[in-house]
């Protein structure tokens, strides 16, 4: 009988989409995938290494399979991803039970893997990064819902001071603009509605000097498609080209995810981000004045080293003037081996957990206020799954990614539906469903 295997993914959409290409290199193999974790003849996690804490829950999730397989010896056990890059030597020496040990770039290497480790051949390792390794030929084989993960480039090349991915992914490669629409329209005629385009950096996509911006305009010629998003951008290559391009197409989604990280350019040098407080204030403006009503989130991180707190109140003040729709809030985690982790003069964790809280705050009323701006406005939600509370209900997105929730109607998953929105509760919005049209958008 075929081999069954379960996997499970921690960290960010790059390795939601890895997991994808794993499972279908896996079943182009013969393996059969399963949800029942006991089951499984093989259990593979694909890990992340980006904070301290997303480190401790796939420790803790090891523990768990050590019990697994004290019960079935015989299960193979994977770690694969980030935290396998970063932490080799040490799973090697403290985790005897882990079989296989897979770095972002080895993973056409699995199913020989598999075979060696199942004729106990020593524990399996391999965490070279490649310079070249896109994974173009192959297949993901895509979980279910009305997005479709399109890796577009792999690495990152900018070596934020804090930051593990240049070390854990590699330098920047990226994928052709024909490998790429060729996936994409595969995805339209298997289903998908929407494709989010994915980078750690992704508009610093370049292919033989073709850049992002000439990437969107062509995916955005795919007949079907209905929604196009992607992320992450970094503010550095947010060039007019890619905003003129976003204007240009209905299509592309009226959102930027916009990562500050922090507002002091004192500590955004130490950071080595690239740009100023005031740089980065005008290329919202220049953001907002190409593309009206763009939704706009951002990534905080507070408490880095030597932020003081008359520093740190330039990231209030950039939040305040920008009104970010969203943001991701971090405290800082010293990850071993980048630059940042060398420096001395940390910030104590109870100082950090209350500016943490201060930017959360001040995010939740940023978000109610932005919110309520729309309502009254008519909105086309892509309809993606019964909302949490009612079985009458859909939850969908608009372009510039605020959930909505509105009765069903006749309206179907993967619809595009036109919506007024008539009230805005915490990060939701409510509206009501006006007509169902089974369309494109133009
Ligand atoms: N490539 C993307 C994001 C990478 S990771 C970008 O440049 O925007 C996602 C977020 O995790 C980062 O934007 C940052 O806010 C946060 N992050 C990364 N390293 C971190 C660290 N050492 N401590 C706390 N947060 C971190
Ligand atoms: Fe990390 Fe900076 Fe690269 Fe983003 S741009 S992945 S934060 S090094
Ligand atoms: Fe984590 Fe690696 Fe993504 S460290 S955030 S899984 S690139």
């Amino acid at each position: 009988m075929n081999k069954s295997y379960f996997i499970e993914t921690y960290g960010c959409q790059m390795n939601v989409a890895d997991s994808e290409l794993i499972s279908g290199l896996l079943s182009s193999e013969g393996y059969n995938k399963t949800s029942d974790i006991h089951a499984a003849d093989i259990i593979f996690v694909n890990t992340c290494a980006i904070r301290e804490h997303a480190e401790d829950k796939v420790h803790s999730r090891l523990g768990f399979y050590n019990q697994l397989k004290q019960k079935k010896p015989e299960t193979i056990i994977g770690i694969l991803g980030c935290m396998a890059q970063n932490l080799k030597e040490d799973i090697l020496e403290s985790k005897p039970f882990v079989d296989i040990i897979l770095g972002p770039d080895s993973y056409r290497k699995l199913p020989e893997m598999i075979n060696n480790r199942s004729n106990k051949i020593d524990h399996i390792v391999d965490t070279k990064l490649s310079r070249y390794e896109v994974y173009d030929n192959l297949f993901p084989s895509r979980n279910e819902g009305i997005n479709a993960w399109i890796s577009i480039m792999r690495g990152c090349d900018k070596f934020c001071t804090f930051c593990i991915v240049p070390f854990t992914r590699g330098r920047e490669r990226s994928r052709s603009i024909d490998s790429i629409v060729s996936e994409a329209v595969q995805a339209v005629s298997d289903g998908f509605h929407e494709i989010t385009l994915l980078g750690q950096n992704v508009n610093s996509y370049n292919h033989q000097g073709q850049k992002f911006h000439e990437l969107l305009d062509e995916v955005a010629q795919i007949n079907g498609l209905k929604r196009i998003r992607y992320t992450s951008p970094h503010p550095q290559d947010m060039t007019q080209e890619v905003l003129d391009v976003m204007r240009k197409h209905q299509k592309i989604c009226n959102y930027v995810h916009l990562p500050l990280q922090a507002g002091n350019d004192r500590i955004l040098k130490r950071m080595n981000r690239t740009y100023k407080k005031l740089e980065f204030i005008s290329l919202v403006k220049r953001i907002r004045e190409t593309l009206p009503n763009v939704g706009l989130s951002t990534d905080i991180i507070v408490g880095f080293p030597g932020e003081s707190k008359i520093e740190f109140n330039d990231t209030l003040d950039v939040m305040e003037k920008v009104h970010f729709d969203s943001a991701y809030t971090f405290k800082y985690s010293s990850r071993p081996g980048t630059k940042a982790s060398e420096f001395e003069d940390l910030v104590a964790e109870d100082e950090k957990q209350s500016r943490l809280e201060m930017v959360i705050e001040m995010q939740k009323k940023h978000t109610l206020s932005q919110n309520k701006k729309r309502v009254g406005s008519i909105e086309m939600i892509l309809v993606e799954k019964e909302s949490k509370r009612s079985t009458n209900h859909w939850a969908g997105r608009t372009d510039s990614n605020r959930w909505v929730i509105f009765e069903k109607n006749n309206s179907q998953i993967g619809d595009l539906v036109s919506v007024k929105i008539t009230n805005a509760k915490g990060i939701t919005l409510h509206g009501e469903n006006i007509n169902t049209k089974k369309m494109e958008a133009a």
